[in-house]
């Protein structure tokens, strides 16, 4: 008890009060003592002067924290991932094969309370599904056979369970993500270029592969012209039509013109790694192989937006990349790229890291500033967009991990692109109309080759799965992440174009460019039940449309499927996502009707 007390001031002291303290402090004990204890939630409250609902409030809301005493018992922690990509590559044969050889099941302990069985939707592995962590360390392309070797090798002895322990993925200065080069495939590799070919941590690394060239450009330019100079710079990200890469694509240009407009003292910036989408992982790629690049652009919108602190927030599962981008934000510091007085300019801005505590929703904007808030991660009325009152109602530039990338790209002085142009040039000289640039396309489930293919946008399907090797077998592909549509790999959906346009011409979306390809050994019965219990476990609750109709419609499909009254449930069905559609307060609701209506409209076929 004394020594939780001191660890909860020491937590307390170290997140000074900052944002994000209580994801801050909730992690740290969990790193420490592997659960939440009740009485942790009084002393906290206490710390940071708040109520004792408003913690428990908080804590409840995620994945992450429980304050099941069980869970303070020495065990053995399995976590298996139940998303898309793990499920194509045969999660469901490893996940029967667990509950049955140790006598398991979700969120409880074997008989003999040795082992503990948990889920996450999706590890961010996806390129060597189906992905299993035990106590902390994870495990990818895990069969069957392989998951009884590694409860072998786990036997004895028995440390630290039932939490990740952060000692465990401390990596050498020269960590360099051994599969890299195997995940990032060739193709533009306009932003990916340097994974896997520079030390990560290293800013003479990143400087002799081009880096900070556009930085510098930057600062100078303020330096001459002002506000003159900022201008400049938001032209050219419009003229260059870079649309955000976290999902919406919204012009980014326009971003950063909304913040750098509005009059206000305080501003943030904010880096969106969330990255909650299964099948998706270029987010964690980049930022474990080069972190430097991200933050280069996340600077860069803090010079020109007007704003002096920035935030990367960071998804709970990431972390190696957690690790990474401390590291990097260190070096940075003493480097004189963050600070305030960024190379010797008089500018500046900073960095800090926000981890998670497990929540899909928090990836949506409105709902990831409301945690960083110390409140559950539901989701904001808009308007105001969060370009205008964002985080503590202030100006707030968000963009994705990638986004920011392109933007550094897109600006450099250099011409390090195949024609010698301007890189400005040579982006928009890539893709479609409404959708310039590249993509890293991230490909995973049935295919021999998967990985990231950054390629322009308005590649087929077709050609994309001829590069990721799709098995014979392979039936249905769903793209843009869980609220994706699923289309069938025939006829006119392989020549499908891979843009914006194209995708919401044909009922889906791009989404973050994650693309989970299913052979005809899925069972999409159970896909769909899966996909269900993850609309019910992560709808923020805040609106009924979504909050209720989840459930509802999962309700209505178990009845469907057990062959009771299916022209009138599949009707009621229909009826709810079209209200959700609608009604919805948000994205997800309102995306629920994309892979509900399709997947049972295609796999028949
Ligand atoms: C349910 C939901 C989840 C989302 N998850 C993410 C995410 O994990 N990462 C992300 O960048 N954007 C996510 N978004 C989109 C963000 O709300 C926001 O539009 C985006 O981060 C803006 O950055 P961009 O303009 O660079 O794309 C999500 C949106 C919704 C509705
Ligand atoms: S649509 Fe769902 S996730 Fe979005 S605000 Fe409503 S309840 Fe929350
Ligand atoms: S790691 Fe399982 S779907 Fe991504």
């Amino acid at each position: 008890m004394e020594k939780q007390g001191k660890l909860i001031l020491r937590l307390t002291e170290e997140a000074k009060g900052g944002q994000g303290s209580l994801f801050y402090i909730l992690n740290g004990i969990n790193e420490e003592i592997g659960y939440i204890p009740e009485d942790a939630v009084s002393q906290v409250a206490e710390s940071l002067n708040i109520s004792k609902a408003e913690v428990y409030g908080f804590l409840s809301f995620f994945r992450n924290y429980k304050t099941d005493a069980a869970d303070n018992k020495i065990y053995h922690k399995i976590v298996v991932c139940k998303s898309e990509s793990c499920e194509a590559a045969g999660s469901k044969q490893l996940l029967e094969h667990i509950k049955t050889s140790l006598n398991l099941d979700f969120g409880k302990h074997s008989p003999d309370g040795k082992y503990f069985l948990d889920y996450v939707y999706c590890f961010g592995h996806c390129a060597a599904s189906p992905a299993v962590m035990v106590d902390g360390l994870l495990y990818e392309k895990v069969t069957p056979e392989a998951f009884d070797e590694i409860i072998k090798m786990i036997s004895v002895p028995i440390k630290n369970l039932g939490s990740v322990n952060p000692a465990d993925f401390k990596k050498p200065e020269n960590y360099i993500d051994a599969n890299v080069s195997e995940i990032v495939k060739n193709g533009e590799l306009l932003v990916f270029k340097r994974c896997g070919n520079i030390n990560p941590l290293s800013s003479l690394d990143y400087v002799n592969a081009g880096g900070f060239s556009a930085l510098k450009r930057v600062i100078d330019e303020i330096k001459s012209a002002g506000d003159e100079g900022k201008i400049l710079f938001i032209n050219e990200l419009k003229h260059s039509k870079l649309r955000g890469r976290g999902g919406a694509g919204f012009p980014t240009g326009i971003k950063w013109e909304t913040v750098f407009k509005e009059q206000s003292k305080d501003k943030y910036v904010i880096c969106n790694a969330d990255e909650g989408d299964s099948g998706a992982y270029a987010d964690r790629i980049l930022l474990e192989n080069d972190p430097l690049s991200v933050m280069e652009g996340m600077v860069i919108a803090g010079l020109i937006a007007g704003a002096k602190s920035g935030f990367i927030y960071l998804r709970a599962e990431y972390a190696t990349a957690k690790f990474i981008v401390e590291s990097a934000i260190d070096l940075l510091r003493k480097t004189g790229y963050l600070g305030k007085d960024i190379l010797g300019s008089g500018l500046e801005f900073d960095i800090n890291l926000i981890v998670g505590g497990g929540s899909y929703v928090c990836g949506e904007e409105t709902a990831l500033m409301e945690s960083i808030e110390n409140r559950r991660g539901m989701v904001r009325q808009r308007p105001p967009v969060p370009a205008v009152s964002g985080l503590y109602g202030k100006p707030t530039l968000l963009n994705n991990v990638l986004t920011f990338a392109y933007a550094v790209f897109i600006l450099s002085p250099l011409k390090d692109n195949p024609l010698h142009i301007s890189n400005l040039e040579y982006f928009l000289s890539l893709g479609t109309e409404n959708s310039k640039g590249a993509m890293p396309f991230q490909v995973s489930g049935a295919v021999k080759n998967p990985g990231i293919f950054e390629l322009p946008f308005g590649v087929t399907l077709r050609e994309l799965l001829n590069l990721a090797d799709a098995y014979e077998t392979a039936k249905m592909v769903q793209v843009g992440g869980p609220l994706g549509a699923y289309f069938p790999l025939s006829g006119e959906f392989l020549d499908l174009k891979l843009s914006y346009e194209d995708m919401s011409e044909k009922g889906g979306i791009l989404g973050h460019g994650g693309i989970v390809v299913f052979d005809n050994s899925a069972d999409m019965e159970y896909r769909l039940l899966n996909s269900l219990d993850f609309f019910i476990d992560e709808s923020c609750g805040k609106c009924a449309p979504c909050r209720i109709g989840t459930i509802r419609i999962k309700e209505l499909f178990e009845r469907v499927l057990k062959k009771q009254n299916i022209e009138e449930n599949l009707k009621i069905i229909d009826e709810i996502l079209e209200s959700m559609k609608h009604l919805s307060l948000c994205g997800f609701g309102s995306g629920v009707h994309m892979p509900v209506r399709s997947l049972p409209a295609y796999y028949k076929n």
